[in-house]
């Protein structure tokens, strides 16, 4: 093969071989108290029965005012779900549960000190703080239903009642994880339009308590260099009454939240009635090109979901004590700390700090101090405890009768650590596979219904239909052990309704690839394209491979080869750039940066140091490389496109193949030696993403 067809290669011809795990099956006991156990659920979701089937979640949440049309597929492909319908999400989530739950904790919070005493809220205090901070955003912030507002901060109380208070004013929110930097938080809040940012002054992490609101006024510098004012920065306080930042507070744009309250205490709003299609939030997410784009989730369709699928996938009970370890920021906190949980009047536990904080049993103590009963997280920390606790779970009284991982393939020795150790044999495990784009789970298994197998994350879940397309568009079979572009056959209520502001890029990116027929309203033309590589077995059962195009899923966080290699190019004397993802034990995948640098100037420590720092600043410390190599010049194809591919082997210690047709083939050589040292033989069997890195496009 020429390197030229090498790049035209993808996921979709590669076989792949793995051994077939053995099933294991849930207990009678979860069976018995599972919120869905019937098998015929699917012939309810089948394709035969679509879109209808999907009113059953949406009988699940409380409207103003019914729909009269489930799925409008006039404008395809930005679907419409329950049109007719009117809602309110924070409604659903508050105060509809005050006649029967008001006294039950809604969020259980726990700050990283551990001297800090937990923090209850009951579904009452809840409702009585959204209230108060909606009447703020309204009357002081002017906010009304439609506008954009930025939320930066981190995992406390204050996070979730900010988004419940936009959601009552039918405001749109844009959560910016909070350990972005302030330009990528400045960046958002230019595309999204906000003219009101939402941070705090500070927030424990490892320890530390960190300086927070200083990214604030970096974020405002940035948004206005983009065109974009923002007249009110509302700043929430770590400590109530106190002020922890060392960055002074703007006159007449700064307010601390704490004092503005005051006028507010006692305030009620009434929830704001909007169309079931009104957006509720938007989600910025790494892409293959350009800039984040922000995915605009709707209020009915995305509501439905996420509570149909916490209470049949998460199977969260009101009783239940549930913890997920995400972050808010993403959208796994969006959508099963604070929608899907507090739609279903769970109590959902809310962490403020880092897992191994002050020690590797923090995360059992907290388990069994609060009684938690289903836990969520990512492999990354699964890796992380497994590693450095191998036998911390059992020193702790705690039983779990569900958990979840999500964000990342698991490998099957490291699922049997979660389900022997932490889950100490008892708990059902569910793989959930999803992305931001989709607002909820798209493959799991049915927690009881079906076995779990490791390393797998089952079927598509209830009226989602996932397919794997080769190159062609021809569908790959089941148990063929070929791998291909999983993609669904259908839309579903929680899938996002566009790109923010940018239409053409929702269609081309999601939708262009297996599009039968541009003209077409009809859903069957339109497959969503997830950009994930996938094999399905003989069972039926999806095994995610990683992702088919530029995005390097580090521990979960997901950053687009362009952001990273756009940030290295800041630094003055970097000529050239390309990032590649490394195989890291506990992350998954780490990025490796590659710099050439212009004429004149000589590889050195302080380059690497500086390229560093200038992807901390403008994306943040999530993102640093692992290793900075500065280089003579960069692998290329005679049409002078960088080889990835060959940089992902050099940095994985894989086998290189044929470089000959390269435009400077000596090259690999030498960047070989400089990464690799001298005689290292490389014969490393890399994953199926690190050994066609860069391919695409
Ligand atoms: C990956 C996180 C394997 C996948 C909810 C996807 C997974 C990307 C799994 C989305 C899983 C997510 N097994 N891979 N269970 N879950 N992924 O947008 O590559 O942060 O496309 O959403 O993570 O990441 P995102």
């Amino acid at each position: 093969m020429s390197e030229e067809e090498i790049i035209q290669s993808s996921e979709a011809q590669i076989a792949v071989h793995w051994k077939e795990e053995e099933y294991i099956y849930p207990s009678a006991q979860f069976i018995a108290q599972a919120n869905m156990t019937e098998p015929h659920v699917y012939e309810r979701f089948s394709l035969e029965c679509f879109p209808e089937c999907f009113k059953e979640y949406a009988d699940m949440l409380t409207w103003y005012q019914y729909w009269h049309t489930t799925l409008d597929t006039s404008d395809a492909p930005c679907w419409k779900w329950f049109v007719g319908g009117r809602i309110n999400v924070c409604f659903n989530c508050v105060d509809r549960h005050l006649p029967r739950n008001k006294n039950k904790a809604a969020i259980l919070y726990v700050p990283e000190p551990e001297d800090e005493p937990h923090v209850a809220l009951t579904y009452q205090e809840l409702y009585v703080r959204v209230n108060e901070f909606a009447a703020l955003l309204k009357e002081f912030a002017e906010i009304k239903a439609g506008d954009r507002i930025t939320i930066h901060m981190p995992m406390v109380p204050e996070l979730p009642i900010t988004m419940l208070a936009c959601a009552r004013l039918g405001a749109i929110h844009s959560v910016v994880f909070g350990g972005f930097s302030g330009k990528a938080c400045g960046e958002r809040i230019a595309d999204s339009g906000s003219r009101v940012l939402v941070t705090m002054d500070g927030y424990y992490r490892n320890g530390k308590l960190l300086e927070h609101k200083e990214k604030a006024d970096t974020a405002l510098e940035v948004a206005q260099e983009k065109g974009q004012a923002v007249d009110k920065v509302l700043v929430w306080s770590r400590y109530r009454g106190k002020y922890v930042s060392k960055a002074p507070m703007v006159k007449d744009r700064d307010y601390l939240v704490g004092d503005l309250l005051k006028d507010y205490v006692g305030k009620r709003v009434d929830p704001v009635s909007v169309p079931a299609e009104a957006p509720l939030f938007l989600m910025y997410t790494s892409g293959t090109t350009g800039s984040p784009k922000g995915c605009q989730h709707s209020t009915g369709g995305y509501l439905a979901y996420v509570t149909g699928t916490s209470k049949y996938v998460q199977d969260i009970h009101p009783e239940d004590v549930y913890w997920c370890m995400a972050d808010i920021g993403w959208i796994t906190g969006h959508s099963y700390i604070v929608y899907g949980p507090l739609a279903l009047a769970a109590t959902s536990v809310m962490y403020e700090g880092v897992p191994t904080y002050p020690d590797v049993g923090r995360p059992w103590r907290i388990a069994e101090q609060l009684d938690v009963n289903i836990f969520h997280t990512a492999p990354t920390t699964i890796r992380m405890l497994r590693k450095a606790g191998p036998d911390e779970p059992q020193k702790y009284n705690y039983h779990f009768k569900h958990m979840t991982t999500v964000g990342e393939p698991i490998e099957p020795e490291v699922w049997q650590w979660y389900y022997q150790a932490v889950g100490k044999g008892e708990a059902v495990i569910v793989d959930t596979w999803w992305q931001t784009e989709t607002g909820g789970f798209l493959c799991s298994t049915m927690p009881a219904i079906e076995p779990m197998k490791a390393g797998s994350a089952g079927p598509g879940v209830p009226g989602v239909h996932p397919v794997i397309y080769d190159e062609d568009g021809n569908e790959v079979e089941a148990g063929s052990a070929k791998a291909g572009n999983i993609c669904i056959r259908n839309p579903w209520p929680g899938a996002f309704q566009t790109i923010w502001g940018d239409r053409e890029r929702y269609v081309s990116t999601y939708y262009a690839k297996y599009c039968k027929n541009k003209g077409s309203k009809d859903w069957r033309d339109w497959p969503y394209f997830t950009g994930d590589g996938a094999v399905q077995s003989q069972d039926g059962y999806f095994r995610i491979l990683g992702r088919v195009d530029d995005v390097i899923n580090v521990a979960g966080h997901r950053l687009g080869t362009k952001e990273l290699e756009s940030a290295s190019l800041t630094v003055q004397e970097v000529a050239e750039a390309a990032v590649v993802p490394l195989a890291d034990e506990l992350k998954g995948r780490i990025p490796d940066m590659y710099v050439s640098l212009k004429p004149g100037y000589e590889a050195g420590q302080e380059i690497e140091g500086k390229v560093v720092k200038a992807i901390e600043t403008i994306i943040g410390k999530m993102a640093r490389p692992k290793h900075v190599y500065v280089v003579p010049d960069m692998p290329k194809t005679r049409s002078g496109k960088i080889m990835r591919r060959v940089l992902a082997a050099i940095s994985n210690t894989m086998d290189i193949g044929d470089v000959t047709t390269l435009a400077n083939p000596e090259i690999v050589e030498e960047i070989r030696k400089m990464v690799q040292g001298e005689g290292v033989v490389a014969t490393k069997e890399g994953s199926e993403d690190l050994k066609h890195f860069g391919e695409e496009g």
